[in-house]
Formats: structure tokens, C-alpha cells, sequence
């Protein structure tokens, strides 16, 4: 800082390629500029460019600023956007300006009518009871000596409408701001503009009534009176720096016009996305612009059926626009919510000029480092189509879908984290949500279903912890401590997992079917539910049996109706059996890994325990019998099986994907492992069959059908061609996508600075390639087929080592560099020879 070394590691002789910062601990405000020297085998070095980080505010004291809202109101009415305004001067010359800015809603800042950019949808999401975030900005270039600061502050997830009910005020009545801008002059003095009673407000400007969900009312003729003052008022929770990658807008999308059959102006952006529609327009002062966006046209026309109610319950939700024309020219900038939408029905307006629309993708800015291509073009679109349900539901937690609920479901995020981390950099934006899913964590130790919770605790509280879904606590820390070699993910989740522990031991040793309190609804159903209870066993105590669960959730309808209200009353106890050793399994070894060897004792036991449970209660004979894949591809794949009823049970799973003509039979929880146990016990061809097969269901069935994003459920038309209003936008069954990193082209991330790269051809694929960025640098491998030979190039980055294992059992032990290998046509009848 200021030219002064604070910390020289000096050269390290080691292989660590992060995380090596020993120095001390910083202050708030201060600017770090540092720099890397690495030195090769042969004793040549270069430095990196100088970076630089800046500290934010680390305490509550740090803060003059008191938070203001304009009416003081307890009452649940939604209000217009709130504006305050403050002018102040400046007569010094400028060294910095910072702005730390945080709302209980969401806002925007402008200073001499600009936008403050870097965020948009600040502060972003969180348990707003627990954790706060503010943001930084630099505004150095923007202060002059006459200034006016403002912002605007919009009802966001803490008042608007949140989750699968759209639940409206469930954080707070009434939004609020905090904000301070610091000037640092030359001369060393420094001023601080807080916000207080002083600054201006008034709730008359363009905004109207906005919603995430919902949309924004806009009126352009109207100007901000700031006819009142703002009133101090109080918020319990003291904010903390954000540490999650901004959301921010990304991509943008020019539509085509469309005429709907019944002559109505409808835009084609050509991209089903999360984000906004940004536009141009001049007309009559007071006309009315109304803008609708979808996600499907039916028939032709806009469809709101994939996210306007929820079947029998929740509020309506509308992705709409409704815009008032000033007369001049006007730009709409829009704030304040976001949709799920490629399709938008314009009304209002005679002649619609396509130029003058944009539709512009908004999600968290991780950094992209994976990307996979082959031979089969709609295997390369289905790839395509998963990074877009990735980026549309990556908006500062994983949601479930970006135009219906916007929820952070546990479940869907755990069953997509791996592969989610080879299409982008997720470590910060996980981070950031595993303290959401921490904020949300019952003194219990339970683990709500959706984080940041987005319903009241009494509200169908039986199915928080469903097995698989809270699961996500133990999966997503190991998940990323293996793909991201850092301890912090095992240490700042310890009290996290431990609690889940704790609650699974309690809830499987507890066969009441407990939660249902006298005059509990649920309470009449407790005979049936007890009728299901396993018979008994010397394991059972390794089963949750009790509570209510998903299960696999959303398997095609064909295999199985999840949808009959029986479904979720029956336990799903050959589910819950599975997690357990899963999740205990992988807890133990992260607890043996951090030195606590009698916790990790106690995982072992209910992971062994539970394994014996599965075969007592669900193996016969070594077999299962059954046709639903889901139920073949959980045992293979958590490793619960013995080795004779492995191969039962794999070549049943074989024998059903044949018997269904290769269309996909599973649901959520066992979609990312299909492919995997297929290839995994020989069966390479059923595996790229069901791959790239068209037909529904099934990934590529999606493809034919012209999506451009993932679907919640492989059926989503009847056969009418009706859209039966599943989301179009759900990144789980993209899950498959692991597999063409792991197996297609065999990239593994096999501990630290090591790669395990075994790829597996197939199918009709002439040529894969997979690269990916991998906090080890970036691995490579890709394959041709030509003349009946394979030909695999691989590459493995500076200062790991990788074991290269081919289809024929050549087998390699390689370190750093680009290699060649072939394999001969022989291999083609090995792969086909299942
Ligand atoms: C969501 C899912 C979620 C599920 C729970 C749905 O409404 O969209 O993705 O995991 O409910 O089963």
C-alpha cells in the first residue's frame, strides 16, 4: 500500500498454486495492488502484471450513514418506487470517490443523473433477516463541484413477490436505504455524504409499482417532485461487503417481428433467457406501451402457461412492462425485475420497429472456462442450451427457474453443481450461497429446501430437509473442495454439515411420523403414511422413514406420475437410504481429511449402516427388479452395491434403456449419473444411444423441439401440441453434461494439481473435444475418429501431472505438455461389444 511491502513470500518451493497469501489481515479502505513471480524448472521467472483489490467497509462503525425510508409504513400495500436526492459540493481536488450503498428492496444510484454502474438488482439476494450485503462503487469520475446524488429504491425479493407462491412483504413492509459516499482529497481531508433526514424523497417519479417477477409500471412523463424529506428509520441486520459475483447484464438480442395469427406484433429475440427487454420509442405524450414476455408462443400467440400461476395455488404473476410515453424520445433503461422470456407481445404501439427493442441477459458474472463440441451438432445445442439455463438461473443463488418460482432450491442446485463448475468459475458464487443456505440452517440442524427461505416456517414445513434436496449442505462443500482443492469449503461449512448430521441421525432414528401437531392437516393421513414404514430390520435406524419428501422427483410421466397427491405423502425411504451413506460417506472423508477422526467414525457407521439397509431392504438376491432407471442408477452410482449385484443391477439398467428404446426414464436426482453407469459398466453404446437419441423424452428431444434452454420436464407439449406449462428453463437435466466432460472426453479433476483423463468414444461421434479451465490451468482433451483409427490429443497444464488411461488400456503417467496417442479400429468393436 502506498508503494510500502506489506507482505514478500519471497520464492516458495512448491507446487501450491493458491491460496498462499500468509501476510496480515487488512483494514477497511485499504487498496492492495499485488503481484505473482513464477519461476520455472529451469530457474526462469516472470512477474505478472500488478492487480489490485480495495478493502470495504470491515465494521459497523465504519458507518455514518443512517438508513431512511420515505413513508414510514407497516401496512402491506405496494408502493412506488421510492427516489431520494441529496446536492452537495465540491471544492477540492479529488483524489477518491467510493460509494457503499445497500437497500432493504433493491436500487440504483446515479450521480449528476448517471448511472452508478457495476449491479445491477443490488443488493442482491439473501436471508435478509441474517445477512445484508453493500456494495462498492469507485465514482471518482463522476463528482464535479456542483453534484446531485439519487437513488431509487424498488421493492425486489425483500417486499415483491418471491418463490413458488409468490409470496409478497416476506422480509419487511417497507423498503429502506443506506448509503455513503466518501471523498478523499488531496490535501488529506475526506468528506462523507450519508444518508439521513436530509436527503430528499418522494415516491412520485417514473417508477410505479415494480416486481421482480411482475415486471415495472414506467410513466416517462413524470419527473420526481422530491417534495419531502426522508425519515431515519432502523434496520437490525449491520450490512457486509458482497462477496458474490455482481449480477450484471451480459448478452444482448435483437428480435424479429412476428405477426400472431390473430395479427398481434410479437418480437422473437431468438434466446430463452433470464434478463430484460431495453427499448426505444417516440409517440402521443400519455399513450400506453405494454410489453408481455414469454417464454413459448402456442399456436402462434403469447403463452403465459409456463409461469403465470402455480396449478391451484400462489399469486399470478405477469412478466410485463407497461410503459407511458412522455412524447419525446424515450429509452427505457429498465430496473428492478427480470423475466424468463424469448418471445415478447407488444401492444400499444402500431408500428413495432424491431430495431428499436433488445433483449438483454442479466445473471451473476462468473467467469466461463468450459466448453465441449463434437461431431454432433444437436449435442453441441443441447451443450449450448444448458450454459444458457446455467446463466438464466445463476442470479445470485441457483434458482430453479427464472420466470416462475426464482427460487433457490436446494436440490436442483446440488444435482447440476459438478457440472455447473466445468461450464464456469462457481467458487465465489457457491460461496456466497452455501452462507444463504448456513443463514437459513433450523437450530435443529435442518436444512430448508429452498435458501433463502421464500415461505412462512408453518407452511408445508413437513418437506424442509427432504432427503436429496438437503443433502445439497454435504454435496455442494465436497463438490467444490474436489474441484477446487480449498479447505475453506470443508471449514466455513463445518457447522453446516455437522448440524445436517445431526438432524439425519435424529430424524432416522425417530419412527413417529413426527412435525404433525395436533390439528396439523397432514395429521389425518398419519395411518396411511405409517402403513408404508419398512419392516423391520436391524438397520432401519440408518433410514429417515419420517417428514415428507421429493424423491426423484419429475420422472418422465411415462415411467412415473409424481403429480398424484399419494406421491408425496409415501416415504421415500429406498431415497433416503442412498443420501444417507452418500452424503455420510462424503462427510467422513472431508472430516478425516480436517483431522476430526471420531466424527468421521460416527458418518462411517451410518454410512455402512445404511448401505446395509439399502441391500436388507431394496436388493433381492443381488438384483433389483424394476424398470424405472432411477431406481438402477442411484445404487450403481453411490456405490451401495456389492460387486455380483453391480453387475445385476447394471446390466438390468441396460436391459430397460434397450426395452425403452433408449429414451430417458430418470428424474432429477439420478439424471447426472445415467450415462456415467452405463458407460462405467460397459455398456458405451446404450449410453451415446440414449444420448443421442430424439425422441421423447429426452435431452436431444428438446433440441428437435427447438429449445434453446433445458426444460424442467422432458414432456412439456401434449400431443396437441399444448405446452402442458412445465418451465422451460431449468438447468437439471443438463445435468448430463457431466458426462461429456468425464467420460465423453474423460476429464477428471483428480486432487490437487493432478487430472485423470480416460476418454470414452462413442456413438456416432467422429470428433469431441472438451477444454476445461480448471483452477489448475487449463486441461484439454478431444478425440477424431479417421480411418477406422482414434486419434486423442491431449493436454495437460504447467505444474500438474495426469494419469491418461484409453479406451484399449493403454495407459500413461504423464506431467505437463501436449500429447498424441492412437488407438487402432479395434477399439470399435470392444466399445460396441456390450
Ligand atoms: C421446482 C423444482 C424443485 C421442486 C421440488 C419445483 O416447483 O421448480 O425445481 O426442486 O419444485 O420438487
Amino acid at each position: 500500500e502506498d508503494g510500502e511491502v506489506i507482505f514478500d513470500s519471497g520464492l516458495v518451493s512448491s507446487d501450491d498454486m493458491f491460496c498462499i497469501y500468509k501476510g496480515r489481515e487488512f483494514q477497511s479502505g485499504e487498496i492492495i495492488t499485488w503481484c505473482v513471480t513464477l519461476w520455472d524448472e529451469s530457474g526462469k521467472s516472470e512477474k505478472s502484471e500488478n492487480a489490485v483489490f480495495e478493502i470495504g467497509l470491515l465494521h459497523s462503525g465504519d458507518w455514518k450513514a443512517k438508513w431512511i425510508c420515505g413513508i414510514n409504513t407497516d401496512k402491506e400495500e405496494r408502493l412506488p418506487a421510492d427516489y431520494y436526492k441529496k446536492s452537495f459540493s465540491v471544492n477540492s481536488s479529488i483524489i477518491k470517490a467510493r460509494l457503499y450503498a445497500t437497500a432493504c428492496g433493491v436500487y440504483e444510484a446515479r450521480i449528476n443523473g448517471k448511472r452508478v454502474e457495476g449491479y445491477v438488482l443490488a443488493p442482491g439476494c439473501t436471508e435478509y433477516e441474517k445477512r445484508l450485503y453493500y456494495q462498492t462503487y469507485d465514482v471518482t469520475d463522476m463528482i464535479d463541484s456542483e453534484n446531485n446524488i439519487e437513488f431509487i429504491v424498488g421493492d425486489g425479493w425483500f417486499k415483491g413477490k418471491i418463490g413458488s407462491d409468490s409470496e409478497e412483504y416476506f422480509f419487511g413492509r417497507q423498503t429502506k436505504l443506506l448509503a455513503q459516499l466518501e471523498i478523499f482529497y488531496s490535501d488529506g481531508r475526506k468528506d462523507i455524504i450519508a444518508t439521513d433526514h436530509s436527503f430528499l424523497w418522494c415516491n412520485d417519479g417514473p417508477i410505479g409499482y415494480n416486481d421482480l417477477k411482475d415486471g415495472i409500471e414506467y410513466d416517462a412523463s413524470k419527473m420526481p417532485s422530491y417534495s419531502c424529506y426522508a425519515v431515519e428509520t432502523t434496520y437490525e441486520v449491520a450490512p457486509t461487503a458482497t462477496n458474490s459475483p455482481a449480477i450484471k447484464e451480459h448478452e444482448t438480442f435483437t428480435p424479429k417481428l412476428l405477426q400472431s395469427p390473430s395479427g398481434k406484433n410479437t418480437l422473437d429475440f431468438g434466446q430463452n433467457l433470464a434478463g430484460y427487454i431495453r427499448f426505444k420509442v417516440k409517440g402521443k405524450r400519455g399513450n400506453k406501451l405494454t410489453i408481455r414476455m414469454c417464454e413459448i408462443l402456442e399456436n402462434g400467440e403469447y403463452c403465459d402457461k409456463t409461469f403465470k400461476t402455480l396449478p391451484k395455488r400462489g399469486k399470478s404473476i405477469n412478466q410485463q412492462i407497461d410503459y407511458i410515453l412522455s412524447g419525446n424520445n424515450d429509452t427505457f433503461e429498465p430496473n428492478f425485475f427480470y423475466s424468463g422470456f424469448r418471445y415478447a407481445l407488444v401492444e400499444g404501439m402500431e408500428e413495432v420497429n424491431p430495431e428499436n427493442f433488445e433483449a438483454v441477459a442479466v445473471y451473476s458474472s462468473m467467469e466461463y472456462v468450459g466448453d465441449f463440441k463434437c461431431s454432433n451438432g444437436m449435442i453441441n445445442k443441447f451443450v449450448e442450451n444448458t450454459i444458457w439455463s446455467e446463466k438464466s438461473n445463476f442470479v445470485d443463488i441457483p434458482t430453479d427457474c427464472p420466470q416462475r418460482e426464482k427460487s433457490g432450491w436446494t436440490g436442483d442446485a446440488q444435482l447440476f453443481a459438478k457440472t455447473a463448475t466445468y461450464f464456469a468459475d462457481t467458487s465465489a458464487f457457491f460461496r456466497k450461497w452455501l452462507k444463504d443456505v448456513r443463514d437459513c440452517q433450523r437450530e435443529d440442524g435442518r436444512v430448508d429446501n429452498v435458501c433463502p427461505k421464500i415461505r412462512p416456517v408453518n407452511q408445508r414445513d413437513m418437506l424442509n430437509g427432504s432427503v436429496g434436496w438437503a443433502d445439497a449442505a454435504i454435496i455442494i462443500p465436497y463438490t467444490l473442495w474436489k474441484m477446487y482443492n480449498d479447505d475453506s469449503f470443508i471449514m466455513d461449512n463445518y457447522e453446516l454439515m455437522h448440524g445436517w448430521k445431526q438432524y439425519v441421525m435424529k430424524a432416522s432414528a425417530d419412527k413417529t411420523i413426527y412435525h404433525l401437531s395436533d390439528g396439523h392437516p397432514m395429521k389425518s393421513m398419519k395411518h396411511v403414511i405409517e402403513k408404508y414404514l419398512l419392516p423391520d430390520s436391524p438397520y432401519n435406524k440408518y433410514i429417515i422413514e419420517s417428514g415428507l419428501h421429493w424423491g426423484e422427483w419429475a420422472e418422465p410421466l411415462d415411467v412415473f406420475d409424481c403429480s398424484d397427491p399419494m406421491f408425496l405423502v409415501a416415504p421415500k425411504q429406498e431415497e433416503a437410504a442412498a443420501y444417507m451413506h452418500y452424503s455420510m460417506s462424503m462427510l467422513a472423508e472431508m472430516l478425516r481429511y480436517i483431522g476430526k477422526g471420531d466424527e468421521a467414525a460416527v458418518c462411517e457407521e451410518y454410512a455402512i449402516g445404511a448401505k446395509k439397509a439399502y441391500n436388507f431392504h431394496f436388493v433381492k438376491e443381488d438384483d433389483i427388479v424394476t424398470d424405472r432407471q432411477a431406481k438402477l442408477v442411484r445404487p450403481l452410482a453411490f456405490g451401495l452395491l456389492d460387486e455380483t449385484a453391480q453387475k445385476n443391477v447394471a446390466k438390468r439398467l441396460n436391459d430397460v434403456a434397450i426395452s425403452r428404446e433408449y429414451k430417458v426414464g430418470t428424474g432429477f436426482l439420478s439424471t447426472p449419473f445415467v450415462l456415467q453407469m452405463l458407460v462405467k459398466y460397459g455398456y458405451v453404446d446404450t449410453a451415446y444411444k440414449m444420448l443421442e437419441n430424439t425422441d421423447e423424452p429426452g435431452w436431444l428431444a428438446m433440441v428437435a423441439n427447438g429449445a434453446t434452454t433445458v426444460w424442467e420436464c422432458y414432456n412439456n407439449f401434449d400431443k396437441d401440441g399444448h405446452c402442458l406449462g412445465h418451465s422451460m428453463n431449468h438447468y437439471s437435466p443438463g445435468a448430463v453434461c457431466g458426462f461429456l466432460f468425464e467420460k465423453t472426453c474423460g476429464i477428471n479433476v483428480d486432487g490437487k494439481n493432478k487430472f485423470t483423463i480416460s476418454p470414452n468414444p462413442g456413438g456416432t461421434l467422429t470428433f469431441a473435444k472438451a477444454r476445461y479451465n480448471s483452477v489448475y490451468g487449463e486441461v484439454v482433451s478431444s478425440w477424431t475418429k479417421e480411418d477406422g483409427k482414434y486419434i486423442f490429443n491431449i493436454e495437460v497444464p504447467s505444474n500438474t501431472k495426469a494419469t491418461i488411461i484409453l479406451p484399449d488400456g493403454q495407459r500413461y503417467e504423464v506431467e505437463a505438455g501436449k500429447y498424441q496417442y492412437y488407438c487402432t479400429a479395434f477399439i470399435d468393436q470392444l466399445l460396441q461389444s456390450n
